[in-house]
């Protein structure tokens, strides 16, 4: 059996991939646990949606701007010149975005934005608003709890994966494969990600030479709730800023503004380091501040965020929360052309944050995210219809297919903490080349353990990240390198 189409990941970019292609196609899509162990189903804010044709030129700046002009200008391009209609597509087909009292769609604000332009749904659930609509139209098989462990990939070719399911090894075959698998949250301590999100298909592509592409790039969110025992911390959305929530410190002192005329809507990379900053010089705690909201205005237009944080024991909007900054989005990721179809490769595509289009640079602009996820697995499922690429089975089905890999080993769970440990002091937002190198070294050391092939790729992963960081001497956006004094 070979199937036209194999998509690894049921986020935003895998599932709009599936909508994409027609019903009469063989199509697999499997994800590691359930479709909605992803992080489109947690991202609160909104999607960007240019507002107009006269917005299209703001928009790119502004994307521009916040990723220091180290995107790649002519996806920047397709994504802001999509938008508009990508996001009508959507909403044609019946996913509903609030509304203003007009009955017209909300465009709200978020920071480093030069005009309201992101459109949310449930207030704060914009996500899984996404997520639930398209999961409901997906036309075609989603199989859960499907690992992979392998890409089975020959000179540009990729002809399946090598999957473990149900406890057992499965090799799929397929003419064409779209990544779809999200980014790397995991493999640092404090995240905001889904916890199935590890970067194993990055380390799959460490290995087979598949080239990652500004793997430093990690953007941590400045306001994040983590003093939670889950692995998946508590964000505290943009647009609560974006609509006037203030940091501040324990004194209620506003410091941004010594950091950036912008303030609280600063870049969020310098929102970030400013906090960063100022709590290890003053050794102050951190909070944001809902000072500004009425409560009814809060509970409507942040209804989610208000039941979580009231849930683990905050009365909002009076009572403010602290924060941190946590791991957040991936900017790095599998090269990919404007297609999304991968660098060097015939049939193998990669959407979504685990891609590198370009669009983000060094630093991703608010919401930007799950319109690429939109715009760009709509590209990659039209070139694959435009080049009709098949596999020749016989080519490959004497290979030796039948690895057979340990998933997980006892002494993992030690290294995969110490690894979180490890990236979040070392690799983090603030970094020091003598760190970097120390880093990689460690890397390397739990890389000759007797470790579980998930461990290994998941360290694959880390090592490409730091080597990059290494690699590239230079502060910008997301990348700052603190000099020696
Ligand atoms: C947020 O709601 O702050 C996250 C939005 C994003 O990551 O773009």
């Amino acid at each position: 059996m070979i199937y036209d189409y194999l998509i690894i990941g049921t986020g935003i970019a895998g599932l709009n991939a599936a909508r994409m292609i027609p019903k009469d196609k063989k199509v697999l899509v499997v994800c590691k646990k359930t479709p909605w162990e992803c992080n489109t189903f947690w991202a609160q804010g909104g999607v960007v949606r240019a507002k107009n044709d006269e917005d299209i030129p703001l928009h790119i700046k502004d994307t521009l701007t916040a990723g220091v002009f180290l995107n790649d200008t002519k996806a920047v391009e397709t994504l802001s010149k999509n938008s508009m209609s990508a996001i009508d597509d959507l909403i044609e087909n019946g996913l509903v975005f609030d509304k203003n009292a007009k009955g017209e769609l909300a465009f709200t604000k978020e920071a480093a934005h030069s005009t309201n332009r992101i459109l949310h749904a449930d207030g704060d659930a914009t996500g899984r608003e996404m997520h639930m609509f398209l999961l409901q139209q997906c036309p075609h098989e989603i199989v859960i709890e499907s690992i992979v462990i392998d890409l089975l990939y020959e000179d540009g070719i990729c002809y399946g994966a090598h999957l473990i399911a149900d406890g057992k090894d499965k090799i799929v075959y397929a003419h064409n494969t779209i990544i779809a698998s999200g980014g790397v949250g995991s493999i640092y301590r404090y995240h905001t990600n889904s916890t199935t999100i590890a970067g194993d298909i990055q380390g799959i592509c460490v290995e087979k030479g598949i080239p990652l592409k500004d793997m430093e790039m990690m953007q941590f969110h400045p306001t994040v709730f983590v003093e939670n025992d889950k692995a998946r911390k508590q964000l505290l959305s943009e647009a609560l800023r974006g609509e006037g929530a203030l940091i501040e410190d324990e004194d209620g002192y506003q410091f941004l503004k010594d950091y950036h005329a912008d303030k609280e809507l600063a870049p969020r990379d310098v929102v970030s380091r400013a906090i960063f900053d100022y709590s290890k010089k003053t050794g102050s705690k951190i909070y944001l501040s809902f000072k500004n909201f009425s409560k009814d205005f809060f509970k409507k237009r942040f209804p989610n965020i208000y039941k979580n944080l009231k849930e683990i024991g905050f009365e909002l909007p009076f009572e403010r929360v602290p924060i941190s900054p946590a791991f957040h989005y991936s900017m790095g990721g599998i090269e990919v052309d404007l297609n999304s179809k991968v660098k060097n490769s015939k049939n193998l595509y990669a959407v979504g944050e685990v891609a590198c289009t370009g669009v983000h640079g060094a630093n991703r602009l608010a919401s930007n995210s799950l319109l690429e996820g939109i715009v760009f697995s709509k590209l990659a499922v039209e070139n694959t219809l435009k080049e009709n690429f098949e596999i020749n089975l016989d080519d490959y089905k004497n290979q030796n297919n039948e690895k057979h890999f340990i998933l997980q080993k006892s002494t993992d769970k030690a290294i995969k903490n110490g690894l979180r440990n490890l990236m979040w002091t070392n690799v983090g937002i603030v970094r020091e080349r003598q760190e970097l190198i120390d880093a990689y070294e460690e890397v390397e050391s739990y890389l000759l353990e007797d470790i579980g092939r998930l461990l290994f790729l998941r360290l694959l992963t880390a090592k490409s990240i730091i080597k990059s960081a290494i690699n590239r001497k230079q502060s910008i956006g997301a990348h700052f390198i603190k000099e020696k004094q």
